[in-house]
């Protein structure tokens, strides 16, 4: 892929960008979000994701200290921030999800949680705290599951990025439940009282599988105390909804403000969506692939994040489904999935994320006018929110630098810090990128 000369500053804002959009505590409600997801939760797929109606999306979880020395670029052409470390993007975003965008931190350091939350505060909307990936290389170090057993360690991580994060930048937390629900209240009482803006519950203990049923029951004990408390902060659920039409399942249930997706998401996108996308292999592969492509994201992430790729086939022939599968799972590079892609449109498929995308963001969220950046300037504004419908018409709004018709760029992330092994969806197919790690999540 070609490369081209990076801007080490952002575009310029347009003056209809030159807005501040941010979260507040009801951002977190009425919600159905996509999860953070290490591989899974690249680029394209949180884009996708905000699309097709996800109200929030989670980045994958970044080591503090692996942020800390990334050198910030910004692609003059399509506008992606990549955080680059020596060799490979730590992170990469695009400003056109930054008013939905969560920054996931692993951390087991205060000093270091909000050095990391700094390094990145310009091109996000909040921090979220991992408090429970229950892999060894997290827990090892203090971090993820681990915090569960230290409270302390764990509230004074959150109550320094909350002193030290400016007023609109929503700090929260994704605990798992601990065995006994006594112990489960009680840290829940010491994290809410950090100031946190969200709590997220993954409704499965530190030894629990994904394959074992999430305990969802107990959520709505957590839901009450909370209120109980007089905090008016959400409560997401999180553990085996399957979408849009679930959540309603899950909230009804549980008595959660809002429902956070991960494996049906990673599965589908699109699964935000009171009707999503089938036949992946004609209406989502295809323009992943394009969209991929024009924002440089990298081809082995791409082409992880589409063996996940699972939905019901209506339309679409076994034989069809397998050519577009088979031709993912041979092609070493974008170049070789021509044939299935048809045209590299994928500025068009990009322009209309984003057409959609900013069609939600005027409607849903505060939007105060300045001349400054959102990093210095923290004005308190309400705003509202609400499941998002994405089929909003709105005239496109060209994204901060994308009116340079140069090629593709670089910037996009080469692999993540951690990984995961989740089987591939296409059945007795080897996992398509190396280095999988154990079967945990977090
Ligand atoms: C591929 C993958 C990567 C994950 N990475 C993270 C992560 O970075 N941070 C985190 O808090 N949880 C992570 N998780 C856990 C999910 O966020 C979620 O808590 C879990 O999968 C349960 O939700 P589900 O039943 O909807 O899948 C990951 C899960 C998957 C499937």
């Amino acid at each position: 892929m070609s490369r081209r000369t990076h801007s080490a500053s952002p575009p310029p804002r347009s003056p209809k960008r030159a807005k501040i959009e941010h979260l507040t505590l009801d951002s977190f409600k009425n919600g159905v979000v996509l999860a953070p997801m290490v591989r899974s939760g690249a680029l394209p797929t949180r884009l996708f994701a905000l699309k097709h109606g996800a109200t929030l999306v989670w980045g994958p979880e970044t080591v503090d200290k692996a942020i800390l020395h990334a050198e910030r670029v910004v692609d003059p052409v399509t506008g992606v921030v990549s955080y680059n470390g020596k060799s490979r993007a730590i992170w990469t975003t695009h400003p056109v999800e930054k008013p939905y965008l969560i920054y996931q931190i692993g951390s087991a350091d205060p000093e270091l949680a909000v050095q990391a939350a700094k390094t990145v505060v310009n091109d996000i909307s909040g921090v979220d705290l991992n408090c429970g990936c229950p892999k060894p290389f997290s827990t090892h170090a203090g971090m993820g599951a681990a915090l569960l057993t230290n409270p302390d360690l764990l509230c004074s991580i959150l109550t320094a990025l909350r002193e030290a994060m400016p007023p609109h930048i929503t700090v929260t937390a994704k605990i798992r439940l601990l065995p006994s629900q006594e112990d489960t209240l009680k840290l829940v009482e010491r994290i809410v009282n950090t100031g946190i803006s969200a709590l997220t519950v993954h409704c499965r203990t530190r030894n629990m599988r994904d394959r074992d049923r999430a305990m969802i029951e107990r959520l709505r004990q957590i839901v009450d105390f909370v209120k109980g408390m007089g905090k008016d902060i959400a409560v997401i659920e999180n553990g085996d909804c399957l979408g849009a039409e679930d959540a309603k399942r899950v909230r009804e249930v549980t008595g959660a403000h809002s429902v956070m997706i991960a494996r049906a998401a990673e599965a589908n996108p699109t699964c935000f969506s009171s009707t999503p996308l089938v036949d992946l292999d004609k209406n989502l592969i295809p323009s992943y692939l394009r969209v991929a492509r024009h924002l440089d994201n990298h081809w082995s992430l791409t082409k992880f994040c589409i063996s996940q790729f699972k939905g019901p086939s209506v339309n679409s022939t076994k034989a069809e489904e397998k050519r577009v599968r088979e031709a993912v799972i041979k092609a070493r590079s974008f170049e070789d999935v021509t044939d299935i892609v048809g045209e590299w449109t994928g500025e068009q498929d990009f322009k209309e994320i984003v057409r959609v995308i900013e069609a939600r963001t005027s409607r849903e969220h505060s939007e105060v006018s300045t001349e400054t950046d959102a990093s210095v300037d923290c004005p308190s504004a309400s705003s509202s929110s609400s499941q998002a419908e994405t089929e909003v018409a709105g005239e496109y709004i060209t994204p901060e630098g994308t009116q340079n018709p140069e090629p593709p760029g670089s910037g996009a992330p080469l692999a993540s810090e951690v990984t995961r092994d989740i089987p591939a969806v296409i059945s007795g197919e080897l996992p398509l990128t190396p280095t999988p790690a154990p079967a945990l999540t977090a």
